[in-house]
Order: C-alpha cells, then sequence, then structure tokens
C-alpha cells in the first residue's frame, strides 16, 4: 500500500532530509545551467533540503528542476505547485464571474481544462480553489472566491476540487487542488488584505467553514492557512482550525502548507518571539509545509533536538506529503507530467478556447436593460464603441492569469465586435478617458463619435491590477472620471450600452439610475471580446445571476442578503424610519441584490405546490411549480429557493439559499421546476454548535433573485 511505501520512505531519511520535505520555495529564474545549477536553490534541492516548489513550470523546465532532486540522496521527486487561479493558458473568467454562472457542470469543466493544461505543463497542483466567503467587496481578492453564500460556496468548493483532481490524482491530466485560505481570511476586517478577523463560533461554522468542509469532502489533496489571525491567534498557528477542525473532525488525509510566509509573519503578528517560535508554534499547530518563509528549514531540526518539538510531528507531515507525491505517481516515474509533445498538444487548444468562451458568455449578468434596448440589432449601421477598456487585452485577463503579461492572444472587446459585425456596421473608437486618471481631455473626441453612431457601447471599470491579492480599495465606485464620461455621452440623446468590467462589485448609482442597458462583464478571460459581442448581439441570452451583494455605497459593507431580521427591522426598505434598523440617510438594501440578473427574455413563476404541510426529521417535502418563459426568444433561468427557520433557539437569517436550478425554455415553455427538502436543509449550528434542525414553522421563497420573491409558501418540521 501507499502508507508501506510512505514509511518504508520515511525510516530511510535523516531528520534533515524529512524537514527538507517541508520546504517549499518559489523561484522564477533559471535553476539550471551553469548559472542556476549554483544558486543556493539548486544547491539546496540537491542535498535534499527541499520538498516543493512553486512558481517553476513549462514541461522542460519542470523536467531539468526535477533532475536536481534526483541528485539527491534521497531521490525523492519535488512536488510544482502553481497558482492556476482561473485557468492556465487559455485564462477564464475570474473565479466569481464564473460562479455568476450558477452552472456546476461548467465550472467543474473549466476547472478540468485549467488541470489538463498544468498537468501537461510539468505541475502538480494549484494553489486553488479559494473558497473564502467575502461579505466586503472593499478585500480585493473577492474575485478569486464565490461570493458570499456559504450555500452556493460549497457546492463551487466542490465542483472547482472535482474539476482539478478529475478521475483522481495520478492520472495524467489530475492536479492536486489546494482549499485556501483556512480559515475566515474573506471577513479580514475593513475588507483590508492580511487584517485580521474577529468572528463568533457560531459565524465560523455557518458562514465560512462551509466551503471548506464541502472542499475536504470532495477529497481536495490539500489546504493552505491563511495570512490572519482568527480572535488573536494567526490561522498558522492556530492547533482549532488545522488539527482539532480540519484534521481531527474532518479527518482530512492531506497537508497543510501555508501562505506565502506566513509562518515568519506570526513574528510580526506579535504572537511569536522570532522566527524559531513561529516555527515551533506552526508545527505544533499543523501547518505541514512551509511557503518561503525559511523558518522550518532554518530552526525545525535543532527544535527537535532540543525535545521542543516531538520528530512524531515532523514525521506526520512528512508522510503527509509523501503520500502525495505517491499518489500522483512520482515516485515511480519523477518526470511523468514533465513531457514536451505532451504540452505542445495540449496547452492552449482550439477546443479549451471554445470552452472558455462558453464560459465566458455564461458569467456575464445583464443588469439593468430598459426598453429593450439589448440585444443589438445585427444590422445597426454605426457604433461607437468607447472607454478606457474596450481595447484593452491585459485588463480582459484579470488578476492571476497565468500567462499574463505574455499572453497574446486575448481577444479585446473592440475585436470581438468586430469579429460579430464584420462589414454590415461602421465602427468608431474613442477612449474618453483613462480607468483612474481625471483627465477629461478625451471627452470631447468620444462624444464626437457618440453623435455620429446609431448606438453607443462604453466599456468602463477596473483595471487587471485594482482587484487581487493586496488590491483593497476603501473607494469601491467605478474609479476616475468614468462616469462623467458616461454623463457626457448620455447628453448626446444616442442609447448608451455600459459594459462594466471588474474583479469585485462596484458602485455606480448614477449609470444604474440612468443608463439604459448595463451589463457587468467582470475580467472574462482570453475570449472576453467574442463572449461579450456574442451576448450585444443576441447570439447569446445572457443568464447570469450576482453572486455577492452591490453596495449602493461603502457605508453599507459588510452587506449580504442573509442577515438578521433584528428586533427593530425596518418595515419599508425605500423609507428609513426612524428607530428602525437601518441608515437615516439610506436604503439600507443594496444597490443588486444576491441572485439579480435579467434575461432577454422573461419567466412567470406559477402554482407552487408542497407535498404536505409538515414533516418529520426523517422525512423529506416535494415543492414543485411551474417555470414559464413568458417572452419572446430562448433563454435560461437559475430559479431559487431560499428558506426561514421562524423560530429557533438562535436567531436566524431573513433567508438562506437552500437550493437553486437553472433550466433552459424555449418562448411560451413551461417546465415543472422540482426541489426536496430534508432535514439538513433545515439545520443550522446550534449555541453547543451541534448541527440541529429544530421543529417548528419553516417560510420558504421561490424566485429569480434574493430581492425577487415570485412564489411564497410554509411547512412544518414536527
Ligand atoms: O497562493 C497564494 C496565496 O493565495 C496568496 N499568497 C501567495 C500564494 C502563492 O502565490
Amino acid at each position: 500500500t501507499i502508507d508501506q511505501r510512505v514509511d518504508s520512505v520515511l525510516k530511510l531519511m535523516t531528520l534533515d532530509e524529512k524537514i527538507g520535505q517541508l520546504n517549499q520555495y518559489s523561484s522564477k529564474e533559471e535553476l539550471t545551467g551553469p548559472a542556476g545549477e549554483n544558486s543556493n536553490i539548486a544547491q539546496e534541492i540537491k542535498a535534499g533540503k527541499v520538498g516543493s516548489m512553486l512558481n517553476v513550470r513549462g514541461a522542460d523546465r519542470t523536467r531539468r528542476m526535477q533532475e536536481l532532486a534526483m541528485q539527491a540522496r534521497m531521490k525523492i521527486p519535488l512536488l510544482f505547485g502553481q497558482d492556476v487561479i482561473h485557468g492556465y493558458k487559455i485564462t477564464f473568467p475570474i473565479p466569481l464571474a464564473e460562479v455568476a454562472s450558477w452552472d456546476l457542470t461548467a465550472i467543474e469543466q473549466g476547472s478540468r481544462i485549467a488541470a489538463i493544461e498544468t498537468a501537461a505543463s510539468g505541475v502538480h497542483w494549484t494553489f486553488a480553489p479559494m473558497v473564502d466567503i467575502a461579505r466586503d467587496p472593499r478585500w480585493g481578492r473577492v474575485m478569486e472566491g464565490a461570493g458570499e453564500d456559504p450555500y452556493l460556496g460549497s457546492l463551487v468548493a466542490k465542483a472547482r476540487v472535482k474539476g482539478f483532481q478529475g478521475k483522481g490524482l495520478g492520472n495524467l491530466d489530475a492536479i492536486m487542488a489546494c482549499a485556501k485560505h483556512f480559515a475566515a481570511y474573506g471577513a479580514a476586517i475593513g475588507g483590508r488584505d492580511y487584517n485580521s478577523v474577529d468572528m463568533s463560533e457560531r459565524t465560523l461554522w455557518e458562514v465560512y467553514l462551509p466551503p471548506f468542509k464541502a472542499a475536504a469532502e470532495a477529497g481536495a489533496a490539500t489546504f493552505m492557512n491563511s495570512f490572519n489571525d482568527l480572535n488573536g491567534i494567526p490561522a498558522t498557528g492556530n492547533a482549532y482550525l488545522q488539527r482539532d477542525i480540519l484534521k481531527g473532525r474532518w479527518k482530512f488525509p492531506g497537508f497543510v502548507v501555508s501562505d506565502w510566509g506566513s509562518i515568519g509573519e506570526m513574528v510580526p503578528h506579535g504572537f511569536v518571539k522570532d522566527k524559531k517560535e513561529a516555527a515551533e508554534s506552526a508545527i505544533k499547530a499543523g501547518s505541514d509545509m512551509d511557503m518561503e518563509s525559511r523558518s522550518y528549514t532554518a530552526h525545525l531540526a535543532q527544535l527537535v533536538k532540543d525535545g521542543k518539538v516531538p520528530v512524531a510531528l515532523v514525521d506526520d507531515a512528512v508522510k503527509r506529503i509523501l503520500r502525495k507525491k505517491f499518489e500522483l505517481g512520482l515516485f515511480d516515474d519523477p518526470y511523468r507530467f514533465s513531457n514536451v509533445q505532451r504540452e505542445t498538444a495540449t496547452v492552449g487548444i482550439p477546443q479549451h478556447r471554445e470552452v472558455a468562451k462558453d464560459m465566458a458568455r455564461k458569467s456575464i449578468v445583464l443588469m439593468k436593460n430598459e426598453k429593450g434596448l439589448l440585444p443589438l440589432s445585427k444590422t445597426t449601421k454605426t457604433i461607437a464603441i468607447i472607454g478606457p477598456l474596450a481595447k484593452s487585452e491585459d485588463d480582459m485577463l484579470g488578476f492571476w492569469s497565468v500567462g499574463w503579461p505574455d499572453n497574446s492572444d486575448v481577444v479585446s472587446q473592440w475585436e470581438g465586435i468586430q469579429n460579430k459585425v464584420g462589414n454590415n456596421a461602421k465602427l468608431l473608437y474613442a477612449k474618453g478617458c483613462d480607468v483612474s486618471d481625471t483627465s477629461r481631455a478625451g471627452f470631447a473626441e468620444a462624444i464626437a463619435a457618440a453623435q455620429n453612431a446609431d448606438v453607443v457601447i462604453v466599456s468602463v471599470g477596473e483595471r487587471r491590477e485594482m482587484s487581487g491579492e493586496a488590491k483593497s480599495r476603501a473607494n469601491i465606485h467605478l474609479p476616475g472620471v468614468q462616469e462623467e464620461l458616461l454623463q457626457a455621452l448620455q447628453a448626446t440623446g444616442k442609447p448608451v450600452v455600459v459594459l462594466i468590467n471588474a474583479g469585485r462589485p462596484l458602485v455606480f448609482n448614477w449609470t444604474a439610475d440612468n443608463m439604459p442597458a448595463i451589463l457587468y462583464t467582470w475580467w472574462l478571460g482570453s475570449e472576453a471580446g467574442n463572449a461579450i459581442a456574442d451576448v450585444l448581439f443576441g447570439d447569446y441570452n445572457p443568464s447570469g445571476k450576482l453572486p455577492m451583494s452591490f453596495p449602493r455605497t461603502e457605508g453599507q459593507i459588510p452587506i449580504y442578503y442573509n442577515y438578521f431580521n433584528t428586533g427593530r427591522p425596518a418595515p419599508d426598505d425605500d423609507n428609513p424610519a426612524r428607530y428602525r434598523s437601518g441608515y437615516i440617510d439610506l436604503q439600507k438594501s443594496p444597490r443588486f441584490a444576491f441572485g439579480h440578473g435579467l434575461s432577454y427574455t422573461t419567466f412567470t413563476y406559477s402554482d407552487l405546490q408542497l407535498s404536505k404541510p409538515a414533516m418529520s426529521a426523517g422525512d423529506s417535502i416535494v415543492v414543485t411549480f411551474k417555470l414559464t418563459n413568458s417572452g419572446k426568444v430562448a433563454g435560461e433561468e437559475v430559479a431559487q429557493l431560499y428558506l426561514r427557520d421562524e423560530i429557533a433557539s438562535l436567531v436566524r437569517p431573513v433567508k438562506e439559499l437552500k437550493d437553486f436550478k437553472k433550466l433552459m425554455l424555449q418562448p411560451g415553455e413551461t417546465q415543472t421546476v422540482r426541489f426536496v427538502i430534508k432535514k439538513d436543509k433545515l439545520s443550522f449550528y446550534n449555541q453547543q454548535l451541534q448541527w440541529v434542525a429544530e421543529p417548528g414553522d419553516f417560510d420558504l421563497m421561490i424566485g429569480g433573485a434574493s430581492n425577487d420573491i415570485k412564489l411564497k409558501g410554509k411547512f412544518e418540521l414536527k
């Protein structure tokens, strides 16, 4: 068995070699050849002091580096890890955008293709999925996650792990997934990256842990811990998280890698005196591999010799890592992933591009569409394409794109529209302004272009470096003078379609109030322009739904749909009432709600039926209703089921997503939709943190968005 093989290797290892397996370095430099071979890292690999490398990719390069590891006494293969967050060579939409598709099969497929390309490039491991729940769009890393909802987030976590790991480690197209950042990183105070998290146990278990649990249950090979402290204890030195919950209660058999330098960062946290104490704290807490802080390699041996760290802890960490190397088949053939022919035949192929395009179309959210301005007619004669992002390629890739800045094959919006209309329409272009600088010098040219056009398409938003790691922003309004540009274009009287490209929910109230048509196009990857053109001209009917609430202003943050009612709920959200929970200067509702997203057709919900009025804990209720495409074109709807536990031993949210179905309906078609409610959907963590369903009444709500409930019902749990 693998465990026996692991033990047989472990027995032969010196303490230094064991510690080497816990050590991970990054290198973008060439470590082979005359210069590289003498570098410190190359020497350390040859001495068996490195277990894994990150940021080394390519069949050829990984092979050459693996050859260094084969010169070490124990010949233990290296693991190569890389942040493959949304595609490898072919860039897919950013993860948050993909989640807007609510299409779990497509999301799994996106991760699958990323894995196929990554594995063919010699890389064994992605640092994804990021499964942090995020209720704060100031936090730049919301772009990498699944948004604010634990139910949707858990399903997405599972889909992504399945996608990356495919039919299982050992297959040549499967890579190890890494659920990160364990845990609660998404709740960094003030949305400031790397910041502290102060959170109740209940919220931790109910909101932030479920996607991690789902990832572990789906078999994620690895977890990454986190930069933040949780209630005063850095996640990296947190035994409760890593030993009690992850490796204890959840019986996680894989290994935990630290975040970059996070072991050493426990020193500035003020949790330990120096890196030696940091190493002691981290290994005891269950951090198995040290990414780049060099604390284990510098101090762990001495800590063991001094009797401060039992060697059994080191052995356990080493075994977890060796097991994965065996599962990947690297002990049988350390070069099995490093095959240049396979790489050439696999990476960036047109079939992958097609899937990326489909994913991009699915990710687009139609926020507003007055008087059916969209889709545009293909016989439109003159189209003005305006805005700082209209011709951009780099920005379409979004943050964390493996190929950037070398990707030269990105379809800009300008190019996508050109591909679509060919010679049928005249296209005019003006940049208008920059994303964030405040010069209005380009306005006149943009106005002139608009005046000469039948319709105006304006592409605004964020640049790729404005959301992502270390990209927290206190002001998330549409940056610079972009909204002023929109005002100037509106004054021309021409119909204006706005494309908003961003890695997070932005604030754009004037635009939302005054512009007739708005598409949220996130950062959609290699095929962005073609996907957007398909939607603009009606070759694809948009069906995306928001995975995060969009605030009216930053003062509403944190903002999420599954809040508590309070003792003084505001009776009318649009009219702030005195001495009621809300603001005296603003509605409390978001500008665009969780689950919101329009279509070129309309849907009617009717005929709600519950199989019975009450159920017992071992029983279930079947909910059915009719969904009709009441418009003129075929389209997809995401029908959402929300529940509320009316009275419980702990206050429960006003609604919680518990199921959804995405259906394609032809015009006039009606389908019966069916949801089954079992005890698990009614359960929550009680005060003792037991997962219980308490008897009583439940409200049931069904609709096309969290704020657009079309059908209501009630039932009882006996
Ligand atoms: O994987 C990432 C992590 O999410 C943030 N810090 C750096 C790591 C490796 O690049």
